[in-house]
């Protein structure tokens, strides 16, 4: 049988000013992904059935990448790869990124503020959606006073920290395929109140599952699976 660990990161050379490097949180998926995918099934999901995957947030490109590159190793992921992110620069550095992985034109790329301008016609279709969101808190506290950090959509999620995540949420369920099982594979942090974005995704329908998490200087961070409750 053939082993997926064998499968090499794609490779990287550009990193634009001001587009997220590929961090620990990015490993976190990529790593799962190569623990969990096997010749016939992602996660258990069949690969027959998995029709649309998307890469939410995309960034540099490395996790709609690196399902290319599942794809290249098993003939049988036939599924098409969608990428998008809010920023220009992120969707300039993604694009070239793919080219110099010689998969030019096999992701569609899609420049976005989260769903807002998908084409109706991919409603209904995702089978996989994986967002590595902003999950840091936009303000702190020092001796009481408040403080608002300087914003970056690459970490920025909002007062609470997943406000970027829970409108994401609001708008997912349009572009899920709800005909069969789904998964949303996402990052969150110890940093912000996760009881409170627990009852918000039960609230939606979703039930969370914690995949791994990993130990980093002032938070753990969480690799997450939502499916249907
Ligand atoms: C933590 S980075 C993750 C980048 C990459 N997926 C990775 O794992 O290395 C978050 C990404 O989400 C993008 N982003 C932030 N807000 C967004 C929004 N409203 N719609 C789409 N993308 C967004 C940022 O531009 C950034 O590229």
């Amino acid at each position: 049988m053939k082993n997926i660990k064998s499968i090499l990161d794609p490779i990287l050379p550009y990193i634009y000013n001001g587009v997220y490097p590929p961090s620990d949180d990015t490993y976190l998926i990529i790593d799962y992904f190569k623990k969990n995918v096997s010749e016939n099934f992602f996660d258990g999901l069949p690969f027959t059935t998995i029709r649309n995957v998307l890469d939410m947030g995309t960034g540099t490109g490395i996790i709609a990448l690196f399902l290319q590159e599942i794809k290249k190793y098993f003939s049988k992921f036939t599924t098409k790869i969608f990428a998008s992110d809010i920023s220009d620069a992120a969707i300039r550095c993604a694009t070239i990124n793919e080219r110099t992985n010689n998969y030019k034109d096999n992701i569609n790329f899609i420049k976005s503020d989260l769903f807002r301008k998908f084409p109706p016609s991919l409603q209904h279709s995702f089978d996989i959606i994986v967002f590595n969101p902003p999950y840091l808190s936009s303000i702190s506290y020092k001796e009481n006073d408040l403080i608002r950090r300087s914003s970056d959509s690459n970490w920025d999620g909002g007062e609470r920290g997943f406000e970027v995540f829970l409108d994401f949420i609001k708008q997912v369920k349009d572009f899920l395929n709800s005909e069969q099982k789904y998964y949303i594979y996402y990052i969150s942090s110890s940093s912000t109140d996760l009881n409170q974005l627990n009852d918000e995704l039960e609230t939606r329908g979703f039930q969370n599952r914690v995949l791994n998490k990993k130990h980093i200087f002032f938070e753990d961070i969480i690799l997450n699976r939502l499916e249907e409750l």
